[in-house]
């Protein structure tokens, strides 16, 4: 059975898991090191553990922080239970009623006035940052917090797509259109349903660790890694593809962030829209990542762009591996087409990536 882990919470430009297993059987043994500097939901590092390797992640993104440390630093069942029970218990929908009247327009139309009330209580009181029976339920909760109005009632909010967070305008837009009204949903009654799902998964034995950092910090953030890690298996964010903050607003309000979308608020280096400026920080990414690998090392990455030539991305790519070894070997490259294209898909007016291109590099330092 897949690991009822994975599939917490969906992640924009998310990789299979099929991917990194077959690259962490290829490339490591138990007891290696895997790393994904840009780890989005954790799948590498996860199934790194599920393994038996040391899993590691990294993203500058809260959302990818939660999603990551719940896989690879989850709580015993027993206690995530208890700790939704006490929850339950301190809940007192009175405390939420003047919060919940001054959110913008957006929020009393994406959700149900009681469920937002619950909402607003979990916000202010999961300690994702310090706790990691906390980091599960929050990440439970991203993973409901928006998503398809169906009947089995899985989210929490009015009829929205699962992947990102559709902009206020263009959600009241098509809710009024459609006139699509919330339901109520008993937010704790689905976070108990949904933590007795994952939990059918035994919890994995091993834990790995999560960091909350921009990739190049790294070294400081993460100083006992160095020279330490055996393989990385990443995707950096795709060239032209997304703005993660615009495109999960939604999720990092829960967190604690703005009611509306920002840009540049978590990551104050947005470099991903012009080739020259990706390059140069992908540059600067692999320069920070070098003092972490071993001598010897595997360098996996799956990574697209709009407009681009899947050979120039070969070219240039194979170039930037002077920033994060002395000698590299490309082992493997291969280009897939995307049947489903997730940007045209999930972002409207948005035009997808047609492929994506996976490459692997035995690196020497
Ligand atoms: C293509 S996604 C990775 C998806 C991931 N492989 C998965 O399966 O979910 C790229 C990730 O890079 C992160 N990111 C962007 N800029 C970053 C930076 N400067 N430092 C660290 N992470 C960054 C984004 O937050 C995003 O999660």
């Amino acid at each position: 059975m897949r690991h009822r882990f994975h599939s917490i919470c969906p992640y924009f430009a998310m990789f299979p898991e099929q991917f990194a297993k077959k690259w962490i059987e290829r490339c490591t043994r138990p007891g290696d090191t895997v790393m994904d500097p840009f780890s989005g939901r954790g799948t590498a590092p996860f199934q790194a553990i599920l393994m038996d390797r040391n899993g590691l992640g990294n993203d500058v993104n809260p959302v990818a922080y939660v999603l990551t440390g719940a896989k690879v630093g989850s709580p015993t069942r027993s206690s995530a239970e208890r700790r939704l029970w006490r929850l339950e218990q301190g809940y007192n929908p009175e405390d939420f009623t003047s919060e919940s009247a001054t959110l913008p327009p957006f929020f009393g139309r994406a959700f149900h006035h009681t469920t937002l009330k619950q909402i607003l209580y979990l916000r202010s009181v999961l300690s994702w940052s310090t706790s990691r029976v906390d980091r599960f339920i929050t990440a439970l909760a991203l993973g409901s917090l928006h998503g398809e109005m169906t009947s089995a009632a899985s989210y929490f909010s009015n009829q929205m797509p699962r992947t990102i967070s559709t902009k206020p305008a263009y959600s009241l837009r098509f809710w009024q259109t459609k006139n699509l009204w919330p339901r109520q949903r008993n937010v704790f009654e689905v976070l108990r349903r949904k933590l007795a799902f994952r939990y059918e998964s035994p919890r994995p034995s091993t834990q790995g660790k999560a960091y909350l950092s921009d990739v190049r910090a790294l070294p400081r953030v993460a100083a006992a890694v160095k020279s330490s890690v055996d393989c990385i298996i990443t995707s950096p964010p795709y060239l032209n593809v997304t703005n993660f903050e615009e495109d999960q607003w939604l999720r990092l309000w829960f967190l604690g962030g703005a009611t509306e979308p920002t840009s540049s608020h978590y990551s104050k280096d947005n470099r991903h829209t012009r080739a020259s400026d990706y390059w140069s920080f992908l540059h600067e990414s692999w320069r920070a990542l070098r003092p972490l690998l071993q001598r010897r090392s595997h360098f996996v990455c799956r990574i697209s762009a709009i407009n681009v030539a899947p050979d120039a991305i070969k070219d240039t790519l194979s170039d930037s591996m002077r920033f994060l070894a002395d000698r590299w070997v490309l082992q493997e490259y291969t280009v897939s087409d995307l049947v489903r294209r997730q940007t045209g898909a999930f972002r409207p007016g948005s035009v997808g990536c047609r492929f994506e291109l996976d490459f692997c590099f035995d690196l020497y330092q």
